[in-house]
């Protein structure tokens, strides 16, 4: 869930986990971002079974029920899913945190956090034994990081619906966990105001001196996925080529 294009975190986890052997199912959330999503996964299918591709806008319960029994209906069980999804409004992105408006707050927190606890309540039936589920964070949910503002809010109520929901399906064998990823030049994060200048900074401060890669995501995003991960859950893996680790820098270090 959550492939926009082939920039997407969610596409470069899709490549691996197919590589792997992986038999994939994606979803879209409206009609333009449909036509991409269909033919990218006719890039995977490469003349063998095609990839089944359902609707489903996280934000309305009605299309992750119906998601659930078309899934049932096409006889298919879930050994993972990847929750690659969020969205605030752009205006939201910039300037004070303070300025945010109830309505964008609201969106901001339902599309990004609250979404990934719908998926739970809707498709745990569908989801197999020691099935695992992966969403993706930021660090500016830990700390400050201009501009991103409401979304480090809901990255951090993100992060704590992780950890409860890793409790609460814990003892079913199913594990959930997050990857907060270094940024990524993708179309949700170009809504961040002045993000060129955050990939500048982590490229020349990061201690391995380069951009987190999607590729760099999913191969973390397989081993959480897979038996690898078997003992893991309620995680936070930092895959941000170690940006997460530094503390001030005084200027001319
Ligand atoms: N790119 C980065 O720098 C970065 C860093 C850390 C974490 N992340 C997170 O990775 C995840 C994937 O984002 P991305 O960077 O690959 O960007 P992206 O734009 O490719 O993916 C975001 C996806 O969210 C989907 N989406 C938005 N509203 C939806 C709705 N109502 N229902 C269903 N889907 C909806 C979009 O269709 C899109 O596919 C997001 O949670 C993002 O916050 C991104």
């Amino acid at each position: 869930m959550g492939i926009a294009n082939d920039w997407s975190i969610a596409w470069g986890i899709a490549e691996a986990a197919h590589k792997a052997g992986a038999k994939l199912i994606f979803t879209y959330p409206n009609a333009s971002v449909e036509k991409r999503v269909r033919a990218l996964a006719e890039k995977l299918a490469d003349g063998g079974t095609p990839i089944p591709v359902y609707p489903c806008d996280v934000q309305a319960d009605s299309q992750l029920i119906t998601l659930n029994s078309v899934l049932e209906a096409d006889g298919h069980q879930l050994d993972f899913i990847v929750h690659a999804i969020a969205f605030a409004n752009k205006d939201e992105l910039k300037g004070g945190i303070s300025q945010t408006s109830r309505e964008g707050f609201n969106l901001a927190m339902d599309v990004s956090c609250y979404s990934l606890l719908a998926v739970m309540k809707y498709l745990k039936p569908r989801l197999t034994q020691s099935a695992s589920i992966l969403t993706l964070t930021y660090e500016g949910s830990i700390k400050v990081v201009p501009n991103y503002n409401v979304m480090g809010v809901a990255k951090a109520a993100l992060e704590a619906a992780v950890r409860y929901l890793a409790a609460e399906f814990g003892p079913q064998g199913i594990r959930v966990n997050a990857i907060s990823a270094g940024p990524i030049n993708t179309l949700a994060a170009r809504g961040i105001s002045d993000f060129t200048n955050m990939l500048k900074h982590h490229e020349a401060t990061a201690p391995m001196r380069r951009l987190t890669t999607k590729e760099d995501v999913a191969g973390a995003a397989l081993y959480l996925l897979s038996s690898l991960g078997s003992g893991t859950t309620g995680e936070v893996l930092n895959v941000d080529t170690g940006a997460h680790i530094l503390g001030p820098t005084p200027a001319g270090m």
